[in-house]
């Protein structure tokens, strides 16, 4: 796995291409800057490690670190520290559904265990400001980078999962035959796939963010906060309808009726 170093250039049409890739961090003779004016398969090469440290970045920080194992950090304490007759268990409850169970597999099959620390809350604003990240990196933010993996990445070379050889250390060594021998086989790249695809799918029970099939709470006012925000929900929804409908790639990801409560997959 490598961690390279990327230069982009943004083009007139607001496009980033890449123009010099080094493969590992420090400089040196086995370490060459590959630019596009190299031969096709080094310049290519390059770029699919490129693709391969992106895709692990994404999985393990964006994803997993940023949303999951976030996640669950609010719903153990959750349980551990707030009564289930809280207005606040109530309220965050539904944003833990299967957090803890998907991560223990994740956690199984990916990464060891870890920390964190949080400082127990002064003020309502605090509260408030807490409570809304919580809910947000537990749904809007888990969908706007997990949803979009299997169209983003389903393509192997987009996101190569294992790479097979070492990265290239000089130029002119490339070809088309040692490409295809670094890129992960037939069975990896179908399992890679399937993961990727199984990640992107809505649950067959989904529950859309802003949905509380439980009915936690029974009190009038906020059950009266739940219908406002339901509304503000559909009133987001209608309009990034209307955006995607001019878009030549709708942007699904984030439209509430696709968002889920919780990282539940
Ligand atoms: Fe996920």
């Amino acid at each position: 796995m490598m961690a390279p170093l990327v230069l982009l250039h943004q083009t007139p049409d607001d496009k980033l291409m890449p123009i010099a890739i080094q493969l590992k961090q420090t400089p040196a003779d086995d370490n060459p800057i590959f630019f596009p004016t190299d031969s096709e398969y080094d310049w290519l090469m390059a770029k699919i490690f490129v693709r391969s440290a992106d895709f692990h970045e994404h999985q393990l920080n964006i994803h997993l670190l940023h949303t999951h194992l976030l996640a669950e950090v609010f719903a153990v304490s959750l349980l551990r520290n707030v009564p289930m007759v809280h207005p606040l268990y109530k309220l965050l409850a539904p944003h833990t559904r299967y957090t803890l169970q998907i991560n223990s597999l994740a956690r199984a099959l990916l990464i060891s265990d870890d920390g964190f620390f949080m400082k127990s809350f002064i003020t309502v604003a605090d509260l408030v400001m807490f409570v809304t990240m919580a809910i947000f990196t537990s749904s809007g933010q888990h969908s706007a980078v997990s949803s979009g993996q299997f169209d983003y990445g389903g393509w192997m070379p987009n996101a190569p999962t294992t790479m097979q050889l070492p990265p290239p250390t000089r130029k002119g060594t490339t070809s088309k035959a040692t490409m295809l021998q670094t890129l992960p086989n037939k069975g990896t790249t179908v399992n890679a796939m399937a993961i990727l695809r199984l990640l992107s799918k809505q649950s067959s029970d989904l529950v859309p963010l802003g949905q509380y099939p439980q009915d936690n709470f029974s009190e009038k006012i906020p059950c009266n906060l739940i219908k406002d925000f339901q509304a503000s929900l559909q009133e987001l929804s209608a309009a990034i309808k209307a955006r995607n409908e001019n878009l030549e790639v709708p942007y699904t990801y984030l439209d509430p009726r696709e968002v889920e409560n919780s990282a539940a997959i």
